[in-house]
């Protein structure tokens, strides 16, 4: 039998796993690292702590292995999108990273829309400037640390720091620099006219190749630290949803998928990157060669579940947490909870907007609380259904992976939010297994991906909408979505006070 390494470089972990050629995941390993934040609206990693972690995650798994390390024959990486890291002449790390979900670039979106010009954004990127993507990172360290960004030679994402440390290879692969804001999407190549129009040397952009490239071998000094073979071959690998959608078969026309993580995603595979849906949801290059997908983001999904335990029930498990929360009904007893704890993305690309909790009685127990952050992740996820529909995509049927395909509760919430059926999958892995099964092509096990998804990944059970809690979470959305507006101008007025 052979192997393959999936590893998924997330927020708040890197997780990594081991997969045979039946697609069975043998070994599974996970290390956490902290995330930085000095000031509201900063998030940032030293990317030190990844490749520590990522390092001993590789070598605990070769531990647990018990068959012969030389045939572990390839390993993969997904990644967290957007983050940017600087690296010196040297190849040495500037400053720590600044991640995907830091919202201090505000100022460097409107830059980027004066300068760049909406429509040739738009054109050539194919999405909008958000604080969230690596471009307005890069413009915030051009102007407020400059020496930085002078003896910045090369910028990377996340996974592509890592898998240069592992290797020695500096790359970037198609659909992680779609979420740079620098890439020509369709013509997959860094859009020069935007690094001229804003004085960013292009030579500062990596080298691109596709996910299922071969990048190379492991660095003697990581064979000797992990235990792993010489011989691995590493391939590029994508960002963290392309390879959600990999690991989870989004590899066709029609196929939609909701990952509940951190951040919440509902994405749709693209054939073609001919449609245009006006930059109201993000539009990348997916991780299987030539294809595209669609994107709605909730900025704040897992992590509103998680803020809420860390800060009300810190001592509790996840299982404690969410007791009692199927006895609670359907809008909490007239509890509305807004996800927006660090801004938003879909629909409403706003980072001042905060989150809210509306309807407060005096009856609420803890348990509606939870039922109502749940709610209102899901609730904002169909935000960007709504989105998919309204441009004439079908969403009748969604894969649903994350946290949110844990409880199954939560699944059935999603199939009556949704009203579509929800679909669970029998060993969900996600983005690890995207990254796993980019691998397994690369090393030539499956003549495509498509052939490896059909070996890899199996339904387990499909949640069914029920008409009586469509309806009423139909009348619950109509006043969810008025929240955004009704509190706008509120959160503006309290940005003052955000310390
Ligand atoms: C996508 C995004 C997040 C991160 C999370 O645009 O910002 O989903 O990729 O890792």
């Amino acid at each position: 039998m052979k192997y393959v390494i999936g590893i998924d470089l997330g927020t708040s972990a890197v997780k990594l796993l081991l997969v045979n050629q039946e697609g069975t995941v043998c070994a599974e390993v996970s290390r956490p690292y902290p995330l930085i934040q000095t000031k509201a609206g900063y998030s940032e990693q030293e990317p030190e702590q990844w490749v520590k972690a990522t390092v001993e995650g590789l070598a605990e798994l070769v531990q647990i292995f018990t068959g012969n390390v030389e045939d572990i024959g390839g390993l993969s990486l997904s990644g967290q999108m957007h983050g940017l890291v600087l690296l010196d002449p040297d190849d040495h790390v500037l400053r720590n990273a600044i991640l995907w979900n830091d919202t201090r670039t505000s100022a460097q979106c409107h830059q980027i829309v004066e300068t760049v010009g909406e429509e040739f954004l738009l054109r050539t990127t194919k999405n909008r400037a958000l604080e969230g993507f690596t471009l307005p990172k890069l413009l915030w360290v051009k102007e407020n640390e400059p020496d930085i960004f002078k003896k910045t030679s090369v910028f990377l994402l996340p996974k592509d720091y890592v898998r240069y440390r592992l290797t020695g290879k500096i790359h970037s692969d198609y659909s992680d620099a779609a979420g740079t804001l620098l890439l020509d999407v369709m013509n997959r190549e860094w859009s020069e006219e935007i690094c001229r129009l804003l004085e960013i040397p292009v030579e500062i952009c990596p080298p691109l190749v596709e996910s299922h490239t071969c990048v190379g071998e492991l660095l003697p000094s990581i064979v000797r630290k992990t235990g792993l073979s010489p011989h691995i071959k590493v391939f590029a690998g994508g960002a963290d949803n392309a390879c959600g959608a990999i690991g989870t078969g989004i590899l066709s026309t029609g196929k939609t998928l909701c990952s509940i993580g951190t951040s919440g995603v509902v994405l749709s595979y693209e054939a073609k990157g001919n449609k245009e849906f006006q930059g109201k949801v993000h539009y990348f290059n997916h991780g299987q060669a030539d294809a595209f997908y669609t994107m709605g983001v909730t900025l704040s999904a897992g992590y509103s579940l998680n803020w809420f335990k860390n800060t009300f029930a810190k001592r509790e498990d996840f299982q404690t947490l969410l007791t009692g929360i199927d006895q609670v009904p359907m809008g909490a007893k007239g509890l509305l909870f807004t996800p927006y704890l660090t801004g938003e993305r879909t629909p409403h690309p706003d980072s001042v907007i905060r989150g809210s909790f509306i309807g407060i009685d005096a009856s609420h127990q803890r348990s509606d609380f939870v039922r109502a952050v749940m709610e209102g992740i899901t609730f904002s996820l169909r935000e960007s259904i709504e989105i998919f529909r309204e441009y004439g995509e079908e969403v009748d049927s969604v894969i649903s992976i994350g946290g949110g395909a844990k409880s199954p509760v939560w699944l059935q919430m999603q199939a009556d939010i949704f009203h579509a059926d929800i679909i669970k999958l029998s060993s969900e892995q996600g983005p690890g297994m995207g990254a796993a099964m980019l691998a397994a092509f690369g090393c030539g096990w499956f003549p495509s991906l498509e052939t490896c998804a059909e070996v890899f990944i199996q339904p387990e059970k499909t949640y069914h909408p029920i008409a009586e809690h469509v309806e009423v979470y139909n009348q619950l959305f109509g006043i969810y979505k008025q929240v955004y507006s009704q509190t706008k101008a509120l959160s503006e007025d309290l940005m003052k006070f955000r310390k």
